[in-house]
């Protein structure tokens, strides 16, 4: 015969924390070394946390019947359900940077519908997702993302300017070679000006995540609609930096860097930038 010591000090007197009181047959010892009991309650208990990570990833899913959108009105911000935010998106090109973007985001759960010159024309747009004429993907968008080139914002404003005003505007675009890279001149003085998504080359946003980590998309946005953007960033997988407001330009020097060493110096296009911080 045996006693085994728990180290417990003689505290702990409950079954099977400890041990220390039970005489056991030396033979026996290395069978229950092997097996030891499984307490009844913590098997519930892991059974229940199993049920409840199943319920969390059902009621997590996008689920249009429980929709939360973002007051319409004012910069409250998107309001979160069961620890989800659900935006309504409209993307405005359907090309390489729009098409990335939107998937990313509806596959996040966002409602994108994407603004085209062909809406009539799935094949045309280059995509079999929702696809409306840019005035009418206008009229409820919560969120505006500009996926056109720089120089087309012109014209779109000439033709949607009442559509645009004050509708919160994420800038995707570039006009390369420009002095000024954004297109935020040629918008409405009214829009929510956010400047995001024009950093990294299209392949990082549409894979994010490096050996090391996700990488981080720096962005300039009213503080009031801050969120809202970091949850539309998150919603592509990027990890949102906030730079603060009317921040554009040092948005548009990140550009700058990412091409510099992307393109000119040949580290190849396979690259992003992130904050290290202790
Ligand atoms: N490529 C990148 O890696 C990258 C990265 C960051 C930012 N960006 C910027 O993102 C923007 C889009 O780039 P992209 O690579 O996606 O180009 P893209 O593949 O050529 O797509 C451009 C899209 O804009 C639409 N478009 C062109 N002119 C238009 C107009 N006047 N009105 C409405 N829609 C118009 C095109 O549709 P149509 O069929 O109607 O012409 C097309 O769907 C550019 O400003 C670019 O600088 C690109």
């Amino acid at each position: 015969m045996g006693r085994r010591s728990c180290g417990c000090g003689g505290t702990s007197r409950s079954y099977p924390q400890c041990w220390h009181l039970i005489t056991i047959p030396r033979m026996a010892l290395p069978t229950l070394r092997r097996k030891p009991p499984k307490p009844a309650a913590q098997s519930r208990r892991s059974v229940a946390v199993q049920r409840l990570a199943q319920t969390r990833r059902r009621t997590t899913r996008f689920d249009p019947l429980r929709w939360t959108s973002i007051a319409p009105e004012g910069n409250a911000g998107p309001v979160a359900w069961n620890e989800r935010t659900f935006v309504k998106i409209t993307v405005i090109g359907t090309g390489f940077i729009g098409s990335t973007l939107g998937q990313a985001l509806s596959d996040a759960g966002h409602q994108i519908t994407y603004g085209s010159r062909h809406a009539d024309d799935p094949a045309a747009a280059g995509t079999t997702q929702a696809v409306s004429p840019i005035g009418q993907a206008l009229l409820d968008a919560e969120v505006v993302i500009l996926a056109l080139p720089g120089a087309a914002v012109v014209d779109l404003t000439a033709e949607h300017a009442s559509a645009l005003a004050n509708k919160l505007v994420i800038d995707a675009t570039n006009q390369m070679g420009a002095d000024v890279a954004n297109a935020r001149a040629f918008l409405p003085a009214s829009v929510r000006y956010a400047r995001a998504f024009n950093t990294l080359g299209g392949e990082n946003m549409a894979d994010p995540v490096f050996s090391d980590g996700r990488a981080d998309m720096f962005f300039s946005s009213p503080s009031g609609d801050r969120s809202t953007v970091e949850t539309v960033i998150e919603g592509v997988g990027l990890r949102p930096v906030y730079v603060g407001e009317d921040q554009e330009a040092i948005i548009d020097a990140l550009f700058q860097l990412w091409i510099a060493l992307a393109i000119k110096q040949g580290h190849g296009r396979r690259l992003a930038l992130r904050l290290l911080e202790s």
